[in-house]
């Protein structure tokens, strides 16, 4: 709104200048001009060129002033409105559950998040002033023009209908080739954000070569798309051009006009610099047309990310989780039409141990993920604490469910803070108990800095081994009631693994606080890791194919038991340490 007023003021004292010159001409002409005296408006004196002279001074100084504040409000518009919608679609993308981000790909997030939000951002301030600009322009020149001299003026307008229409048909196009060149630069992105990531992957397949190939064709194919936007983008601005065939057609329309006597020579130059002045706007709505069309493509990209619903949704059930796990007839669709894990019943109490063991694709980690809510789950199938998980909270679920994945993601931060990522306020003591607890001791000890050392990207790599033990250790530093651990030890050699699971059973050593031990769900490919639990279930297909205590399992003599004896005698060759 502000914005808007200094516009206007901007354009009223500009637009005053014509008319002045107008009186100019009528001074040295000894004529009255035909328009009213802006002069006279005033009280200032007609007959006279100084205070001509002075007033064109003065509307142009303020008029460059005026300008400058509407472009400083009007472009922060645009700043305000790129880092609302951009925060709002970063907080959208937080409430999207895992199956979603594995449709969607980083890169092409990251194209939406960056250079489609620098196109809304034009859209919020370079188009909006320019529309606002052009509009108050035309509306208080076309009025004057016209009272000038009716005839005149229409033949000086004759051709801004076409360019309007020639505006209306490359805006479309620019439109559809701007979600193009979108589209492309986010398969751009991709392939560069997983070159990046996969680096280690192309070398040892020595596929530089051939990575930069097909990375040529999808940078070719960016330029292509961008090519074609700006060839549409540059058909219009000739046609904005035309503006100036007006100018011509007012000086031979004008000049007869006097010759016959209805307008003077300063009404003549009046008329033709308002054409001139209608110039800038008119070379401008070309512009405005196609920033607009791009912003309005970037911001349909926005909407398609907005639009999205987490297919993983609240329940109101908002309190500490007790930790008994039930399920009951348990079925779970990892895809459309595609079973993961079928009819499912296992009750585990809290404190128990579940393992749960199968071969590749069984379903282990199915359940782990419906427990933990990364996956849809059904209703009435799958309860804690008597609660069928939909209906609770999801922070409070994922406070009282652990769940530590095989593959470890930590941060480029501190070793310290990597492990209180779910609990920044823990105790120094805490964390050392953690330490212990996941054998990371000797580990911690022979960092550089110890817990201040730096890992990840920016600091020290860590082994997979240890990376595991820090993953389990940032997830027990939250104290959950349920663990899940999917094959997280997987790394780590067959006896840790078993001292560990040992030692969680035992509890967690953390200061204050509900210290029973937690229920514990683990997933292994190694049977010593799920020697002592409750029960253990062996799964095929989705189904379950075994269950039992250990000993039980022995006894039955089938899968599990083969797969021990393999083990043993592994073990007992020194392949398995
Ligand atoms: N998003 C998905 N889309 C399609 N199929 C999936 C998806 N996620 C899992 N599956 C399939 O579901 C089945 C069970 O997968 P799950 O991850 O539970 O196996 P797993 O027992 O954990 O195997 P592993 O020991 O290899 O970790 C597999 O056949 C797998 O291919
Ligand atoms: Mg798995």
């Amino acid at each position: 709104m502000q914005g808007a007023l200094w516009l206007l003021a901007t354009n009223t004292l500009l637009l005053a200048v014509p008319r002045l010159v107008n009186e100019g001409i009528a001074v040295v002409e000894g004529t009255t001009g035909r328009g009213g005296s802006l002069l006279a408006l005033f009280g200032l004196p007609t007959d006279r060129l100084w205070p001509v002279v002075a007033a064109i001074g003065v509307c142009a100084l303020l008029g460059a002033g005026a300008r400058v504040a509407s472009r400083v409000v009007l472009f922060n518009v645009g700043r305000d409105v790129e880092r609302e919608l951009r925060g709002e679609t970063f907080a959208h993308l937080a409430t999207l559950s895992p199956g979603w981000f594995r449709e969607h790909n980083v890169g092409d997030l990251m194209s939406r998040l960056t250079s489609d939000m620098t196109n809304i951002r034009l859209l919020g301030g370079f188009a909006l002033m320019n529309a606002l600009n052009t509009a108050i322009v035309f509306a208080a020149t076309l009025p004057i023009v016209l009272a000038l001299d009716v005839q005149v003026a229409a033949l000086a307008l004759a051709p801004f209908p076409l360019v309007i229409l020639g505006a209306q048909l490359t805006a479309r196009v620019v439109f559809k080739r701007t979600r193009e060149v979108q589209a492309a630069l986010g398969a751009l992105t991709t392939r560069v954000q997983e070159n990046l990531a996969g680096q280690a992957v192309v070398r040892a397949f020595s596929r530089e070569a051939a990575e930069e190939t097909s990375f040529d064709g999808t940078n070719q194919e960016l330029r292509r798309r961008s090519l074609s936007l700006a060839l549409a983008r540059m058909v219009f601005a000739p046609i904005g051009g035309l503006g100036a065939l007006g100018v011509a057609l007012a000086l031979y329309a004008g000049g007869a006009a006097v010759l016959a006597g209805r307008l003077d020579v300063g009404d003549v130059v009046e008329l033709s610099t308002r054409l001139v002045q209608l110039g800038w706007p008119m070379m401008a709505l070309g512009l405005i047309i196609s920033v607009i069309q791009r912003g309005r493509a970037s911001l349909s990209r926005i909407h398609e990310l907005l639009r999205a619903r987490p297919d993983i949704v609240d329940g109101t059930v908002d309190r500490p989780v007790q930790g008994v796990v039930e399920a009951n007839g348990l079925t779970v669709e990892v895809a459309p039409g595609k079973v993961g894990l079928a009819d499912l019943h296992v009750k585990v109490e809290r404190g128990r141990v579940l393992g749960i063991v199968g071969k590749n694709g069984a379903g282990k980690s199915t359940l782990l993920r419906a427990l933990a809510r990364q996956l849809p789950c059904p209703r009435g199938q799958l309860a804690l604490d008597g609660v069928d998980v939909n209906d609770w909270h999801l922070r409070a679920l994922h406070a009282g469910v652990g769940v530590v994945p095989e593959e470890a993601f930590l941060f480029s931060d501190t070793l310290r803070d990597n492990l209180a990522f779910g609990r920044p306020d823990a105790t120094d003591a805490e964390i050392e108990a953690v330490v212990d607890l996941c054998d990371l001791r000797r580990d911690v000890t022979a960092l550089p800095a110890g817990l201040a050392t730096l890992v990840g990207e920016r600091g020290v790599t860590l082994s997979g081994g240890q990376k595991q033990r820090v993953a389990l250790a940032r997830a027990i530093l939250s104290r959950p009631a349920v663990l899940l651990l999917d094959d997280c030890l997987s790394a780590v050699d067959s006896e840790t693994e078993a001292n560990i699971v040992a030692a969680l059973r035992r509890g967690f050593v953390t200061a204050g606080g509900d210290t029973r031990p937690p229920t514990l769900l683990v997933v292994s490919h190694r049977l010593s890791a799920v020697r002592e639990a409750d029960e253990v279930i062996v799964l095929d297909g989705g189904r379950v194919a075994e269950r039992g205590t250990h000993d039980q399992l022995l006894a039955l003599g089938g899968h599990y038991a083969q797969l021990w004896g393999r083990e043993q005698r592994r073990r007992a060759l020194g392949a398995e340490p």
